[in-house]
């Protein structure tokens, strides 16, 4: 086997904001119930962020734990990738407002836009820094404060989403090349403009106004499970190894029927999908690390495992990530 740099995933980290939100206290606000939200999505509560903590706290606070996993020191971190679809301020970047809340060193820093898929698409970015050679510690963020972007009147959205934020540390390992190495191994990404309207914010910088989230739930699902899986099926090819031999599947969470039916339809056995949507709800890019991070400190996910990421989000943008942790 020929000698390659991998990008390694050598520390995990999350943060979720202390108020926690269930569906009865939605319930007071709109015309919705418990008994919906369970039976249609499977989430049974959300955290929400403190009306002074911007997206960039969360983040601080899932990269501090990241970097204590790995053994660095933010003085270490040369490049930060932050996923995001809330960011704090139209610029700067959140990732730069990061690096000076953590105190890093003149490095890189900028923001990823794929909305729930960000997360696999900022891993993919990382990828190309690390492995070449260009950055010999990465933090990759995803997070969000969606609860910013609902439109409260709207019992279609507003009961879906939630606030976090997850991390993981990137660096640099030789490898053999072959699938037993450690490191990010394979991906495939997508992104359809033209599915726009199923999925938008009404508002940006240059309509002059922030808009809510906007969403054709039904035809969402529908595109979800169909596109998710051709993504999955892509990124195992490209990681050279089957679906059935991951040792876990750790999905974007937006509904439990989702998670299921790519699980399904891939052919992965449902012990094996790790699933946080009942506590933590749509995370947006925050979902996949947050998700990450529950299996490592419940102790199902352990170093050496072989993992499959998936997301799909506004775009429509959705992606697939086979890594050995
Ligand atoms: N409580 C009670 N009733 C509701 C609620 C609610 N919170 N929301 C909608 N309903 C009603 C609708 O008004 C409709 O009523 P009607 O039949 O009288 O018109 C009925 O429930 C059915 O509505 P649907 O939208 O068809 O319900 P569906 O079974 O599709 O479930 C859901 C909706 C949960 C949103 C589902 O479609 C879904 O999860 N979609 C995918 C979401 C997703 O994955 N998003 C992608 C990621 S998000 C991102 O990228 C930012």
């Amino acid at each position: 086997m020929t000698s390659v740099m991998r990008s390694v995933v050598t520390g995990v980290g999350g943060y979720l904001p202390d108020r926690v939100v269930t569906n009865d206290d939605l319930a007071t606000r709109v015309d919705t119930s418990d008994e919906w939200i369970r039976e249609r999505t499977g989430i049974h509560q959300r955290h929400q962020a403190a009306d002074d903590q911007p997206t960039s706290d969360l983040a601080v606070a899932a990269a501090r734990r990241a970097l204590e996993a790995a053994g660095r020191k933010p003085e270490d971190v040369d490049l930060i990738v932050v996923a995001t679809t809330t960011p704090d301020l139209t610029f700067p970047a959140t990732a730069a407002i990061v690096q000076r809340k953590l105190g890093c060193p003149i490095g890189i820093a900028f923001d990823v836009q794929a909305v729930c898929s960000g997360f696999v698409y900022a891993l993919s970015v990382a990828d190309g820094f690390v492995a070449r050679g260009r950055a010999n510690c990465a933090l990759v963020i995803g997070a969000e404060t969606m609860t910013r972007l609902m439109d409260w009147s709207d019992r279609g959205t507003c009961v879906l989403f939630g606030d976090g934020a997850g991390a993981v540390v990137v660096e640099p390992r030789a490898g053999e090349g072959g699938t037993t190495d450690r490191g990010l191994l394979g991906f495939a990404l997508r992104a359809d403009g033209t599915k726009q309207d199923l999925l938008f914010v009404d508002g940006g910088v240059s309509t002059g106004q922030i808009g809510h989230l906007r969403m054709q739930g039904n035809q969402v699902f529908r595109h979800a499970v169909v596109n998710i899986s051709e993504a999955i099926r892509a990124a195992a090819d490209d990681a050279g190894i089957t679906v059935a031999s991951v040792d876990w599947f750790i999905p974007h969470q937006a509904n439990q029927r989702i998670l299921e039916g790519v699980a399904k339809r891939v052919g992965i056995d449902e012990k094996k999908v790790i699933s946080t949507v009942a506590q933590h709800a749509n995370t947006s890019a925050a979902s996949i690390p947050l998700a990450l991070y529950q299996g490592l400190q419940d102790g199902r996910v352990k170093p050496g495992q072989l993992l499959l990421l998936e997301a799909m989000g506004g775009g429509l943008t959705w992606g697939a990530c086979v890594l050995r942790l």
